[in-house]
């Protein structure tokens, strides 16, 4: 059976980008000229999810009008005959079926991940988080969800990262498969001191999660941060026998990844997808060697 549900948490109140989320959801930051959550939610159509659930928290409501309708500015470019700008605000609001639920309090991303349960029922889904976006050259969740009808079970992606920034990440211990892109997934563990990280493999935020996860969520305590994190409930599924839905197998991504979730890293994305732009990235090219070349 294929993967057609993709969870998108989107309750988090984004405390890195204050002043600008104050007023503003984080996810709807743009990265030149579309606010991050579009390249979060076009990826997972693209893999075949056209089912999207953000779970959503107080003040996220520009996120659901990104993805509907407005007819009143479809009005004023058709009456101008406005045709690009026109497709531009539909395409939007015709991008997969979105749905939207409340977090209520935001327990941690495990807590978000229960929210959607009933939504999903009883199949495999996704779970894609805004702050890391995927090259779109180098896409991993269509083979994520290849693996997963593979090995049945779950599906993470994983990725090498320096040692001394494991921290920062979920991380696995895993032993080797005849595919250099496929691994076992032994233990997990959410953010270990360097000291105790089991590896350098960083769980990435995409993920293909079998249903049994939400039991096990459901009697998940706080862990890392005071917060009730997904990585541990998924730790569980690692001992779990494959006929109960267990079994946690990891991708191993080489692709390039974009961070959006601090300042440096998003000026990083940034950049690097201006430079790409086909209107102006060769002009913005050579205008940023000129200025890295003069420092002005
Ligand atoms: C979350 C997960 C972590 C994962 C990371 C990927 O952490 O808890 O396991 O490695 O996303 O971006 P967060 O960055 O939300 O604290």
């Amino acid at each position: 059976m294929s993967v057609n549900k993709a969870v998108i948490p989107v309750a988090g109140l984004g405390t890195r980008f204050l002043p600008a989320t104050k007023s503003v959801p984080k996810e709807m930051l743009p990265v030149v000229d579309r606010p991050a959550i579009d390249y979060v939610v076009r990826e997972a159509v693209e893999s075949g999810c056209d089912d999207i659930l953000f779970i959503a928290g107080r003040g996220k409501e520009a996120i659901e009008n990104y993805f509907d309708r407005n007819v009143e500015l479809e009005q004023v470019l058709g009456a101008k005959g406005d045709q690009a700008r026109l497709d531009l605000v539909t395409e939007t609001a015709n991008l997969g079926h979105i749905h939207s639920i409340r977090q209520g309090e935001a327990l941690g991303l495990g807590h978000a991940v229960l929210m959607a349960a009933e939504h999903v029922g009883d199949e495999a889904f996704a779970v894609l988080l805004g702050d890391d976006l995927i090259d779109t050259r180098t896409p991993v969740l269509p083979r994520m969800i290849e693996a997963q009808s593979e090995f049945g079970g779950s599906v993470l992606c994983l990725m090498e990262v320096p040692p001394e920034t494991i921290s920062m990440y979920g991380c696995a211990a895993v032993s080797p498969t005849d595919d250099p892109d496929i691994v076992r997934i032994t233990d997990l563990v959410e953010k270990p001191p360097v000291e105790e990280a089991p590896s350098n493999l960083a769980i990435i935020g995409r993920y293909v999660i079998s249903p049994a996860i939400f039991d096990l969520l459901r009697h998940t305590p706080p862990g890392r941060g005071g917060e009730i994190q997904v990585t541990d409930a998924l730790q569980q599924l690692v001992s779990l026998p494959g006929d109960d839905g267990g079994g946690v197998t990891g991708v191993i991504f080489r692709g390039g990844r974009f961070d959006t979730g601090d300042k440096l890293s998003y000026l990083k994305a940034t950049v690097t997808l201006a430079l790409r732009d086909e209107e102006f990235g060769d002009e913005f090219g050579d205008w940023l060697r000129q200025f890295v070349g003069t420092g002005q």
